[in-house]
C-alpha cells in the first residue's frame, strides 16, 4: 500500500485535525472570518517571545542585528491585536496585550523608554500612542490605578509632540514635526508625513473622544501645514516628506501606510465636526485616490507600488495591515464610506488568504498578495498584515469607537508628558569606558541608520 506524505494528505483534505493545511475561510460568513483571524494571530505570536524568561516584555525580537525587529513594531501588533480582540470578541491575550503595552511605556509613562532611544523617532513613539488610543476606544480593560491609563498616555505622547523642541522653528516648514526626537539620530532633518500624520491622527481621535476643540485645533494646523507643504498632492497622492531647510526635496514615494493615517484622522474629523464638508471632502478623495494606487484594478488586491516591483524592506512589509485597518476604523465614523470601502477589502483580503499557505503548519502567510502563491517567506509582519485584513471586514459591524460622554472609561491626564524629552544622557567618559561608549555611539549610529532607514535613504 502506498503511503501518503502529510502535505499530500493535507491536499486531499483528508488529514483529520487539520494540524496542516491552507489557511481556508469564507469572507461572507462572520464565524469563519473570526476562526481563521484566530488562527492567523496565533501564528504572529509565534515571533513573540516577550512572555518568557529572559525576554523583554512588549518588543518582537530586535532591533536588528539582534533580531528583525524595531521597537515601533511591538507597538504596531498589540494595535493589530487589539482590532482581533474587539472586532472578534476573543480575549484570551489580555494579560500578554496588557502586560505588554505598560512595560513599554516607560519609567515617564510617556512611551519613550530610554532602552530604545537610537532609533527613537516620532513616528516610533506615536505607533505605541495609537495602541494606546485604540485601547481607549474600544472600552479595553483599564489598567490598575496605580498605572499609567490608555487614554493617558495617548495624551503623554501627543503632549510632548507639541512641544516646540521636537518641531521646526522657522523657515518654510515651520512647526514641521521632525522625524526623529534626538538631534544626535540620522534623520533629525526629515520632516516626513507619518511623523505628523501620525501626529494629526492622534489629535483627531483625542479631539473626538475628550470632545476637545484644542486638539482639534492642533490637527486641523497639521494637516494644513503637510497640505501647504505639498506633500499631499492635487491628485491626493500622499508623498513621503522632505528635508530642512525649506522641505522643497519632496521624496514622491507613496507608501500606503501614509495615506491611510491620514484618511483615519480625516475620518475622526469628520465625524468630531458632525459631517463638516470640508473633511468630507478630505476622507472620500483620499478613499478614491488610495482605491487606485494601492489596491490596483482590476483585482483590488493590495499592493505597495513604491517597493514592491522591487524589494519592500521589513517596515514596508508591515503597511498593507495597517491600511486595512484604518480603512476599517474609517467605515465606522464616517459610515458613508463602507460603500466604496468594504467591496475592496474583501477582495483584497480573498488575494491575501490565498497565499497562507506556508510555514511549518502550511498556513503561514507571504508579504506578496497579488501572485496568488506564497511568496516562501513567513514573518510578522506577514502575519499582521493578514490578520488585519480578516478582521477590517468585521469594523462596520461592532461598536464604533467609544467616546468619553459615550461609553469610554479611560482617564485622561491633561498634564500627561510634561517630563519632556532630554538627550539621552550619558556618563562622563573615563578612559576604562572607552570601549563602552564607541558601542554607545556604534548602536546610535546602526540604530538612526536603520529604524525606517528607507526614509532617509534618498
Ligand atoms: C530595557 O532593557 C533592560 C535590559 O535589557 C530590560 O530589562 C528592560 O525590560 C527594558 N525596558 C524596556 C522598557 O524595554
Ligand atoms: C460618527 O460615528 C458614529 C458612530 O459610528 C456614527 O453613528 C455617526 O453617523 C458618525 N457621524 C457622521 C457624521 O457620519
Ligand atoms: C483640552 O486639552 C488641553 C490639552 O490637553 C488641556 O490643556 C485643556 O485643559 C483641555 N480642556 C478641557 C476643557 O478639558
Amino acid at each position: 500500500m502506498v503511503r501518503l506524505s502529510a502535505p499530500v494528505l493535507a491536499a486531499l483534505g483528508l488529514f483529520a485535525n487539520k494540524a496542516f493545511g491552507a489557511l481556508e475561510v469564507n469572507l461572507d460568513d462572520p464565524e469563519s472570518i473570526k476562526k481563521a483571524a484566530a488562527q492567523v494571530a496565533e501564528d504572529l505570536l509565534t515571533f513573540y517571545h516577550g512572555d518568557e524568561p529572559g525576554w523583554v516584555p512588549g518588543i518582537l525580537p530586535g532591533p536588528p542585528p539582534d533580531g528583525d525587529y524595531y521597537w515601533w513594531q511591538g507597538g504596531a501588533m498589540w494595535g493589530t491585536l487589539l482590532d482581533y480582540r474587539h472586532n472578534t470578541g476573543d480575549t484570551q491575550y489580555d494579560d500578554m496585550i496588557t502586560t505588554a503595552m505598560l512595560h513599554q511605556a516607560g519609567d515617564d509613562r510617556d512611551y519613550l523608554p530610554s532602552n530604545w532611544s537610537a532609533s527613537m523617532g516620532n513616528d516610533d513613539q506615536a505607533f505605541w500612542a495609537l495602541s494606546a488610543m485604540l485601547a481607549t476606544e474600544i472600552g479595553y480593560t483599564d489598567p490598575p490605578e496605580d498605572q499609567p491609563q490608555w487614554a493617558a498616555l495617548a495624551q503623554a505622547v501627543f503632549h510632548e509632540q507639541t512641544s516646540e523642541d521636537r518641531r521646526v522653528p522657522s523657515g518654510r516648514c515651520k512647526w514641521g514635526l521632525r522625524w526623529q526626537v534626538y538631534s544626535t539620530n540620522n534623520g533629525y532633518d526629515y520632516i516626513n508625513t507619518i511623523a505628523n500624520a501620525c501626529y494629526f491622527n492622534i489629535g483627531s481621535r483625542l479631539a473626538r473622544y475628550f470632545h476637545n476643540e484644542t486638539y482639534a485645533e492642533l490637527a486641523t494646523k497639521t494637516w494644513d501645514l503637510i497640505d501647504r507643504l505639498g506633500y499631499i498632492s492635487d491628485k491626493w497622492d500622499v508623498y513621503d516628506g522632505a528635508h530642512l531647510p525649506d522641505c522643497t526635496d519632496l521624496n514622491k514615494a507613496q507608501f500606503s501606510y501614509n495615506a491611510a493615517m491620514l484618511l483615519q484622522g480625516a475620518a475622526f474629523m469628520y465625524n468630531y465636526t458632525d459631517g463638516a464638508q470640508i473633511w468630507k471632502d478630505r476622507v472620500d478623495n483620499l478613499v478614491d485616490r488610495m482605491i487606485e494606487i494601492f489596491f490596483p484594478a482590476p483585482a483590488r488586491i493590495a499592493f505597495e507600488p513604491s517597493c514592491e516591483y522591487q524589494q519592500c524592506n521589513s517596515d514596508m512589509e508591515s503597511f498593507k495591515g495597517f491600511t486595512h485597518r484604518w480603512m476599517g476604523t474609517t467605515m465606522q465614523v464616517a459610515p458613508h464610506t463602507k460603500e466604496k470601502i468594504l467591496p475592496v477589502l474583501k477582495q483584497s483580503t480573498a488575494g491575501a488568504v490565498k497565499q497562507c499557505t506556508g510555514g511549518n503548519n502550511g498556513r503561514f502567510c507571504g508579504f506578496h498578495w497579488t501572485s496568488g502563491v506564497w511568496d516562501g517567506d513567513t514573518g510578522a509582519s506577514q502575519q499582521m498584515n493578514v490578520l488585519g485584513a480578516l478582521v477590517s471586514l468585521l469594523a462596520p459591524d461592532v461598536p464604533a469607537p467609544l467616546t468619553k460622554d459615550n461609553g469610554g472609561t479611560s482617564k485622561g491626564n491633561v498634564n500627561a508628558g510634561s517630563n519632556e524629552a532630554k538627550l539621552p544622557t550619558f556618563a562622563p567618559i573615563t578612559s576604562g569606558d572607552k570601549v563602552g561608549a564607541g558601542i554607545v555611539t556604534a548602536l546610535i549610529i546602526a540604530g538612526s541608520l536603520s529604524a525606517f532607514a528607507w526614509m532617509s535613504l534618498d
